[in-house]
């Protein structure tokens, strides 16, 4: 067999490279050519680890040992205990599996679970790659700007039902708060759900990276109403500015525990277990503390004073946009200025974000990445380019009953207000261009 032949057996023959891969070579090239860029690409917590959970890792440095494959059994106790005072669900500790990252987990469970895999998008830009590279059948649920970006019961229900299988094996990826939208289902729609996916007997992978950003600390998982079938997935890499350290965790329902054995098994032969100093340092991080409720007060404060700001800033100025319930990302639609930017040659999110950026030095990433079709307006825009430790100071200097308010803005997130400026004054220049 020829070389050629050999790659055309690779798993991810027909995997464009990613949308975003191409923004992120072309940022590189105006930086390097001195261009000043308003990074809204990468979706990083500005934050931070908590000083007592670094402290932590500091103390375990010396902990060399491979750990148990599901994960150190006191970290899995403690994520247990966190789900159940956070998420009022009753998760037991043998059920809690930890991974490098909630990703690999799921690339786990798309590969163990043999079934279709149901998405509404928009949705996190690896979940359809790693259902392809795997070779599951990924069905996408159209969901709109008027309906919040957010699945609808109903059109859940109408797939299922469509497909004529009541017991066929399917996994739901929900995620929210969303990236890239910042919101989610609400507790009305989370219960509808539950039903549909109760009576279909559907696994619902609940990704809820984001859940302790919720900016009013009220975030509610759908585990809740149908703990049976609901995975948690939850980590360190957002809430507690930790995406590097590389933590992850997935809690099971007790009656799917033979698909968390599915996956142990797949974890013995790939990576054998995470990082023992990491594990142990988790396990502060995810105890109830003073400190971590404090830092975690905060840092909401800050991410809800900003997102506010700027959702007023674009909704003045006719950009489609829905306000923000957690997580740090907008998903702004331009839709009303589709007649003007065809003027400049613009009718998709991918050009529209290239000419954004060449024009203005704004980074921002195509609505396209996240599974919306090309021709949509959208973009994604993550608001985390300031110095969160200063943010965080700041905030604790300024009295809780007082809002973080312009001002505040302006000392600790310069470059995401200047950011929003310059995008403001290039949709207000294309009448003129
Ligand atoms: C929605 C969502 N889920 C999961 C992840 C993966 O997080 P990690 O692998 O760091 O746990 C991310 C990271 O950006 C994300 O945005």
């Amino acid at each position: 067999m020829g070389l050629q032949q050999v790659s055309l057996n690779l798993n991810v023959r027909g995997l464009e490279k990613s949308a975003t891969l191409a923004i992120n070579e072309r940022v590189a090239e105006l930086k390097a050519s001195g261009r000043e860029i308003y990074s809204f690409g990468l979706g990083q917590s500005p934050f931070p680890v908590p000083d007592c959970v670094v402290e932590a890792l500091k103390t375990h440095a010396h902990e060399k040992d491979y750990l148990p494959v599901q994960g150190l059994p006191e970290l899995c106790t403690s994520v247990a205990e966190f789900h159940r005072r956070e998420d009022g669900v009753n998760i037991q500790p043998d059920n809690v599996m930890i991974g490098p990252g909630s990703k690999e987990l799921m690339f786990l469970l798309q590969l163990a679970f043999y079934g279709d895999i149901l998405i509404p998008a928009p949705c996190w830009v690896s979940y359809i790659p790693q259902a392809q590279i795997i070779g599951r059948k990924v069905t996408l649920i159209e969901t709109s700007y008027e309906n919040r970006w957010t699945l609808s019961p109903q059109a859940l229900e109408a797939q299922c039902a469509a497909e004529n299988d009541h017991n066929k094996p399917r996994l739901l990826i929900l995620n929210y708060p969303s990236n890239p939208y910042g919101d989610g289902n609400n507790v009305e729609e989370l219960m509808q759900i539950a039903e549909i996916a109760r009576k279909y007997n559907i696994i619902i992978l609940s990704d809820e990276i984001y859940g302790q950003t919720n900016h009013q600390g009220k975030h509610v998982s759908i585990a809740r109403y149908y703990p049976e079938g609901t995975i948690i997935s939850a980590g360190l890499s957002k809430w507690c500015g930790a995406g590097g350290w590389r933590l992850g965790t997935f809690s099971f329902p007790a009656n799917l525990k033979w698909l968390l054995n599915a996956l142990v098994v797949v974890a013995s032969e790939t990576y054998t277990s995470v990082s023992a100093p990491i594990q142990y340092a988790s396990i502060v991080a995810f105890n109830e503390s003073e400190e971590i409720n404090h830092y975690l007060r905060h840092s909401r404060r800050v991410l809800d004073a900003l997102g506010q700001w700027i959702i007023r800033q674009l909704t003045q100025a006719q950009v489609r946009i829905h306000p923000v319930a957690g997580a740090f990302y907008i998903f702004p639609d331009f839709e009303y200025y589709r007649a003007l930017l065809a003027e400049q040659g613009i009718d998709n999110s991918v050009d529209l974000c290239e000419r954004i950026l060449e024009d203005t030095g704004v980074a921002a990433l195509p609505g396209y990445a996240f599974g919306r079709p090309k021709n949509e307006l959208n973009i994604r825009m993550a608001y985390v380019n300031f110095d969160g430790a200063k943010a965080l100071k700041s905030s604790e200097k300024t009295p809780w009953d007082r809002v973080l308010d312009d001002a505040f803005l302006e000392q600790n997130c310069p470059l995401v207000m200047t950011g929003i400026r310059k995008l403001i004054h290039w949709l207000s220049s294309l009448d003129n261009k």
